[in-house]
């Protein structure tokens, strides 16, 4: 085995009484991928943020090349020749993707005026990983998927020895995930260390080498991959062993429409709703799938009142939700778990009690005898303390939060975008019970996601968003296949129909 690059050695950090990392000692070795992988909450991205800076361990060293090293912050960091791109992201929306990469660009400081010269090898890595991105459109325009892969380019435009992506997978549609995997391959053949911190095990099996399993702050497991059925694996992250088993949709008894799209049209940035029609009765979910960026965040937002309605109506139980007046607050009766919800749906400063109680304080209404313990333990928040700052939560536990949030009482209707990203396998389940409760409750549920597998198993229809429209819209009679799918979302004829 070739030296390591970089070794962890006894490492620990605590967080007030919370032991994030105890006693971690791991090697990072040049021309591998090690994937690292734990439950929500493991102590994966504290891990990570120790060797980039952001955080001081409390107690054991960190070696990078054989001799221990002082990180004081992620400048200490990218000396060191480490770069990380995080679960959340850094970009500046209002900027061009262009901007943003020579903003980021250790070579040629913007502000000398010498930026065009250095512009086309900016863009290099964007072109060889994401051709489709225009790297003049503003970032703000790009799909989340398309932000990930900016934030990665950053990273390889300062040549890094050592590259961490914290769960980058996540938020790619598939095709974009298997491009992101030959790459993580590629830079490992050529010499660099890669960490790939994911829950996917798709991502372990197509890249990694080595699998380092961590739980409660502890890395329990080092292997080889392949040394140990993904069963076995899962077993070791979990502590228990989890079926991936999503429910049949129930039968509908009666059908009444209670969430009614009637020819919404919308305005979003590069992007528009062309009229879209679509009802969901009580008890029914309509999964929406589509390649990102058809229309999904823009849909949304637009059911859920945070963006205009240009003309159409929305209606839920036959009364308009739609936002009329943008100085209105939002506040509509349904229940919304948006995409990207550190950005869109907590208040990160505020306690997670807070957060529990958002919608009421924004509309300024009281709460009468609400237990936010109850809430966090239903929903496996963790740590489950109230007055904490939702910001201190790892990244699937503040999905789950807001999970509670909006599925803990009963809705009329829910709009649920990506619900399960980020998390481990067996919050992904009990996120689809809560919803699929909803659902068998009576709640309309409009389902957005990347997940074509999931969506088939468990919604009553799937409808296709293709460019802002709904090109499609098909019963789940147990025939529907990821192929035909996938050719109505890209807009391709399925390779076996009639020609
Ligand atoms: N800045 C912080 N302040 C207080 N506690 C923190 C802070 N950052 C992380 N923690 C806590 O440390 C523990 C480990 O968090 P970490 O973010 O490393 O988990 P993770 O394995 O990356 O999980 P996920 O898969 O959900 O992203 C969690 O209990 C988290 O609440
Ligand atoms: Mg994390």
């Amino acid at each position: 085995m070739p030296k390591p690059l970089v070794e962890f050695d006894n490492v620990s950090k605590r967080f007030g009484d919370l032991a994030a990392v105890s006693n971690a000692s791991l090697d990072i070795v040049p021309g591998e991928v090690l994937a690292v992988l734990g439950e929500n909450g493991a102590g994966k991205s504290t891990l990570m943020k120790l060797l980039y800076g952001i955080h001081a361990p409390d107690e054991g060293r960190i070696l990078v090349d054989g001799a221990p090293s002082r990180i004081a912050g992620p400048s200490d960091a990218m000396r060191n020749g480490v770069g990380m791109v995080f679960q959340h992201f850094s970009l500046l929306p209002a900027l061009s993707v262009r901007d943003n990469l020579l903003l980021a660009w250790p070579r040629t400081p913007f502000w000398t005026g010498k930026a065009n010269r250095s512009t086309s090898s900016v863009l290099d890595n964007l072109h060889r990983l994401a051709p489709s991105i225009d790297p003049e459109k503003t970032v703000g325009e790009l799909s989340i998927g398309e932000q990930q892969l900016v934030e990665l380019c950053k990273v390889l435009n300062i040549a890094a020895r050592v590259v961490i992506l914290d769960e980058p997978t996540s938020v790619l549609t598939p095709e974009e995930a298997r491009r992101l995997h030959g790459f993580v391959r590629q830079m490992a053949a050529d010499g660099v260390a890669v960490v790939l911190i994911t829950h996917k095990l798709a991502d372990v099996e197509a890249c990694a080498d080595r699998i380092a399993i961590m739980r409660r702050g502890e890395i329990v497991r080092v292997l080889q991959a392949g040394q140990a059925p993904m069963s076995q694996v899962v077993t070791w992250m979990m502590g228990s062993e989890i079926v991936h088993d999503l429910p049949r949709p129930a039968a509908i008894a009666r059908r009444v429409d209670r969430l009614v799209l009637q020819s919404v049209r919308a305005q979003g940035a590069g992007m528009s709703l062309k009229g879209i029609d679509l009802a969901v009765a009580g008890g029914e979910v309509v999964g929406v799938a589509g390649v990102a960026g058809n229309g999904q965040t823009l849909l949304a937002e637009t059911v859920a009142g945070v963006h205009p309605l240009e003309s159409g109506f929305i209606l839920l139980d036959g009364e308009s939700i739609a936002r009329t007046d943008p100085r209105q607050p939002v506040a509509t009766p349904l229940g919304y778990i948006p995409e990207n919800p550190r950005g869109n749906a907590v208040v990160e400063t505020m306690s997670l009690a807070d957060n529990l109680r958002l919608r009421e304080l924004a509309a300024g209404s009281g709460v009468g005898g609400f237990d936010p313990g109850q809430y966090l333990r239903r929903f496996n928040v963790n740590p489950p303390e109230p007055g904490r700052a939702a910001g201190t939560l790892s990244g699937g536990n503040l999905q789950k939060l807001v999970a509670a949030r909006e599925l803990g009482a009963p809705r009329g209707a829910l709009l649920a975008c990506y619900p399960t990203m980020g998390l481990d396998l067996a919050a992904i389940e009990m996120i689809y019970r809560e919803m699929f409760a909803q659902a068998r409750a009576g709640a309309a549920v409009l389902w957005i996601s990347e997940d074509l597998d999931d969506l088939i198993a468990a919604a009553h229809r799937v409808a296709v968003l293709r460019e802002g429209a709904i090109v499609s819209v098909r019963e789940n009679d147990g025939t529907i296949s990821r192929e035909e799918i996938g050719a109505l979302m890209t807009g391709m004829r399925p390779a076996l129909s009639a020609a």
